[in-house]
């Protein structure tokens, strides 16, 4: 039988700089959901890419004195780039879109066209205020202090013949959409704010076309304009996998499982986005989850801020999998958290160096120090082994409901709790008195097993959040080739064990301060 697919996504990130902790922590979420699907078995599709056309990478170029794409080629594949980015945070992607590969354009040529052959847009004449940075059209009203809403930043007024989608049609359906489709956008706090915020005003037309600046896709029937920078991205989702285009032939994945996005561009997916997809009679994703920011002193991380986290430098001096797991345990994924250096130092040393990664090494150096580094099998059971090989047995389906649920801190908090009940155990057990009594052998060697037992699991529910580490551990213990999600499905510490030895899987972080 087929693997069941499943298809997840980032957004793709506009190449006007080069990103930093807050895009990262997008991507790196997406990479544990599609590692954590790979080992439930489901054939995956991870996307992620970037947004390269509009006016404000245009204006980049311009200042750097360079093309449009000479510019995002040196953000996006040149050394130390993107893609270098994403290999130097072990991110598993399948597929990189970028908006200026050719397949794309010429698919979104023919998108647009074929909402205009549909009548979902027509040719109108736009006067209002256009934010660059966020590439999005406000009109008066909407503007907070004559700012733009989302980013607080200066708009240009801008007045110009263009096209528009009859985005206002869709009001009712998006509504009915959330109502019938209760999963679609998530966490429920963004479906209110989408409620609120622009569903009961009701929806504006959208301006879908430009003509004050070329790097973009050009409507071909129409020189002059250009489509909409969301427009040409949004579609990346669905032209990736082969929609309008024959380089890919993989539009098995659509719908979409989810669209992981940041909470500043819910409105572009939850309502443009379904509404763009119903008017051309396609499937709608299957969900959007709109996670929270990662704050700086309780402000937006920015590049004018001189705020931005860079997280080439953060990578080296912490370790990429202490990162990654700080990224998910420390903030609930829908929510807002504040990134800074004491916390994250603090939740590496408090749950990987003194918790998981003292149980593992007090653990292999019994096992070595006791028995040379192989377990007997002669193992006699004895008090305290119920519990824990119980909380085994509760933590795998507790994960792995946190984890269908993009619960991440959750999941992880299930994992951490199994290493703490590990390390009570030792204390409960003290093999190094069992050690002591030549007649306590078979009870030592139980106990130790069903320490590797607890680590093992740990290591495999680690996986998607710490995939090197969790090789290393693996190594560690022995654990061949009980590394699958079957592998924890049913735990079985009477299995035989050979530990080796090896480097700290998490140095303490000192404090430099
Ligand atoms: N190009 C558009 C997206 C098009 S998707 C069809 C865009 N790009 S972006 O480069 O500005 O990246 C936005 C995404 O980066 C956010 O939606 C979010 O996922 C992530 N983040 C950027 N800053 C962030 C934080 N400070 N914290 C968390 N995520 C952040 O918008």
């Amino acid at each position: 039988m087929s693997k069941p697919t499943f298809y997840i996504t980032t957004p793709i990130y506009y190449p006007s700089d080069k990103l930093h902790i807050g895009n990262t922590y997008s991507t790196v979420a997406a990479d544990v959901a599609a590692r954590y699907k790979r080992m439930r078995g489901f054939d995956v599709m991870f996307l992620t890419g970037t947004d390269e056309h509009g006016m404000k990478i245009e204006g980049k170029a311009k200042e750097a004195g360079v093309t449009p794409k000479a510019f995002v080629d040196n953000i996006v594949t040149a050394p130390g780039g993107i893609i270098d980015l994403w290999k130097l945070m072990n991110i598993s992607y399948d597929r990189f879109i970028r908006t200026t590969d050719d397949y794309h354009e010429a698919a979104i040529t023919r998108v647009f066209k074929a909402l205009y052959e549909r009548g979902a847009i027509y040719k109108g004449a736009y006067k209002g205020h256009y934010c660059t940075p966020c590439e999005s059209f406000w009109t008066e009203t909407q503007l907070v202090d004559g700012k733009c809403p989302d980013c607080g930043r200066e708009v240009k007024y801008a007045e110009e013949e263009a096209y528009f989608f009859k985005l206002s049609e869709y009001t009712d359906r998006i509504l009915k959409l959330y109502e019938e489709q209760p999963g679609f956008l998530e966490p429920k706090s963004r479906v209110n704010e989408m409620v609120n915020n622009f569903l009961k005003p009701g929806l504006d037309d959208l301006c879908v076309s430009r003509t004050t600046f070329t790097w973009g896709v050009p409507v071909d029937f129409d020189p002059g304009h250009v489509v909409y920078v969301w427009v040409d991205a949004l579609f990346n989702y669905m032209t990736a996998l082969g929609f309008e285009n024959d380089r890919y032939d993989d539009m098995r994945f659509w719908p979409c499982d989810v669209h992981f996005v940041g909470k500043d561009i819910v409105r572009f997916h939850a309502i443009i986005w379904p509404a763009m997809l119903m008017a051309l009679d396609l499937p709608l994703p299957k969900k959007v989850f709109g996670h929270g920011w990662l704050l700086i002193g309780g402000g937006k991380m920015s590049k004018s801020k001189g705020n931005v986290v860079d997280p080439v430098l953060l990578a080296p001096q912490f370790g990429v999998d202490a990162l990654r797991y700080y990224l998910l345990r420390e903030f609930p994924f829908g929510q807002d958290g504040d990134f800074t250096n004491d916390l994250l130092t603090a939740r590496i040393n408090s749950d990987l160096a003194n918790d998981f990664g003292n149980l593992v090494s007090r653990t292999v150096a019994m096992v070595d120090k006791y028995f040379g580094g192989t377990i007997p099998d002669a193992r006699v059971s004895g008090e305290f082994d119920a519990e824990i090989l119980a909380l085994i047995g509760e933590t795998v389906p507790a994960y792995a409901a946190h984890m269908d649920a993009f619960a991440f801190q959750n999941a992880l908090q299930a994992v951490m709790k199994l290493s703490s009940r590990a390390n009570k155990y030792i204390d409960e057990t003290a093999p190094w008195t069992l050690a002591k009594d030549e007649g306590k052998r078979a009870r030592l060697a139980a106990v130790l097993a069903n320490l590797l037992e607890t680590i093992r699991v740990c290591a495999v529910l680690f996986t998607p959040f710490m995939p090197d580490t969790a090789v290393k551990i693996f190594a560690q213990i022995g654990a061949g080739d009980r590394t699958t999600w079957d592998s924890v499905a049913s735990a079985d510490a009477s299995a035989p064990w050979t530990v080796q030895k090896g480097d700290t899987l998490f140095p303490r972080i000192v404090d430099e301060k």
